[in-house]
C-alpha cells in the first residue's frame, strides 16, 4: 500500500482534499464518500476553500454517507449526520439529491441497508473514499471480525468503539449498534484513501501496515486492493 506521510495534520489534510479535487475534476458526477469523525474536518475545511476559489466545482457530485450511529439523527450533536453537514455540506450548500446518507432514526434498519445499497448499485461504484480508521482498526463502523462480504449491514459496536464514541457527544449517550457500508462496497471503490493523524493513531497505524490482512483488524484489509493509500501524518506515522 503506497504510504504518504506529511509534516502535520494541516499538509495532511491539504494532500487528502488534493486527491478528491482530481477524483472531481477528471469525473465531475464522481460518487465521493467522506467518513466522519475527526480526522476529516480540515479535508472539509479544505475542500470547501477550494470551492471558494473555484478550484473545484462539487455542483454535479454525488456525496454518499459512510456510516452513522444508530439511533442518533441530524439533531443530536456529535452524530455522523450532525458532523458532515455542519463542517461540509451546509456549507458548499448542495442540493438535497446529491446527498444519500443513513437515517441513524429509522424504524427499518433493514430496509435503510437496502435503500442505500440500490442508491449504490444505481450510482456505484464509489469513485473515491477518504477512510478514517478507530482505534480499534475498523473503517467505517467495519469492527474487528466483520465480514468481508457486507454492503450496508447494522452491527453491534465493539466495546473499544463505544469506549471513545464519549469525545464525539456534548451529553452521554449509550451507541450499541451502527449502520455502516460494508467491506464489500468499501473495497469496490476505485480510489481508496486511508486517513489517520496523531500519535495517538500511531501503534494502528503500524499494526495496519505491519501486520498481514486480517479480519479481526479490518484496516488490514484495505491491503488487499491496488487502489488504495494510507495518507498520514508524522505523528501518526511515527512507529512505522
Ligand atoms: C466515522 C467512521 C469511523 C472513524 C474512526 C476514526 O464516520 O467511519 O470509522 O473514521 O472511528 O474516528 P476519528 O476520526 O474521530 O478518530
Amino acid at each position: 500500500m503506497k504510504t504518504h506521510i506529511s509534516p502535520d495534520y494541516p499538509q495532511l489534510c491539504q494532500a487528502v482534499a488534493q486527491n478528491v479535487i482530481a477524483c472531481v475534476k477528471t469525473k465531475p458526477d464522481a460518487l465521493i464518500c467522506i467518513a466522519g469523525g475527526d480526522t476529516p474536518l480540515g479535508v472539509f475545511t479544505a475542500l470547501v476553500e477550494a470551492q471558494k476559489q473555484g478550484r473545484v466545482d462539487f455542483s454535479r457530485t454525488q456525496f454518499l454517507g459512510l456510516d452513522e450511529w444508530l439511533g442518533l439523527g441530524k439533531a443530536d450533536k456529535g452524530s455522523c449526520r450532525e458532523m458532515v453537514w455542519h463542517h461540509f455540506f451546509d456549507k458548499l450548500t448542495l442540493r438535497e439529491e446529491q446527498i444519500c446518507f443513513f437515517d441513524g432514526l429509522t424504524h427499518n434498519p433493514q430496509a435503510e441497508c437496502q435503500r442505500v445499497d440500490r442508491y449504490i448499485e444505481l450510482h456505484g461504484p464509489i469513485d473515491c473514499i477518504v477512510l478514517g480508521i478507530g482505534m480499534n482498526g475498523h473503517i467505517g463502523f467495519n469492527e474487528p471480525g466483520v465480514s468481508v462480504d457486507n454492503t450496508c449491514h447494522v452491527i453491534d459496536l465493539d466495546a473499544v468503539t463505544q469506549a471513545v464514541s464519549v469525545k464525539y457527544f456534548d451529553t452521554p449517550r449509550e451507541v450499541k449498534q451502527g449502520i455502516s457500508l460494508g467491506l464489500k462496497t468499501i473495497l469496490a471503490a476505485k480510489n481508496i484513501v486511508v486517513m489517520a493523524s496523531g500519535e495517538k493513531k500511531a501503534a494502528i497505524v503500524a499494526q495496519t501496515v505491519n501486520h498481514p490482512a486480517s479480519r479481526d483488524i479490518p484496516s488490514t484489509l484495505v491491503k488487499t486492493v491496488a487502489q488504495a493509500s494510507l495518507y498520514v501524518d508524522k505523528a501518526a506515522a511515527s512507529k512505522l
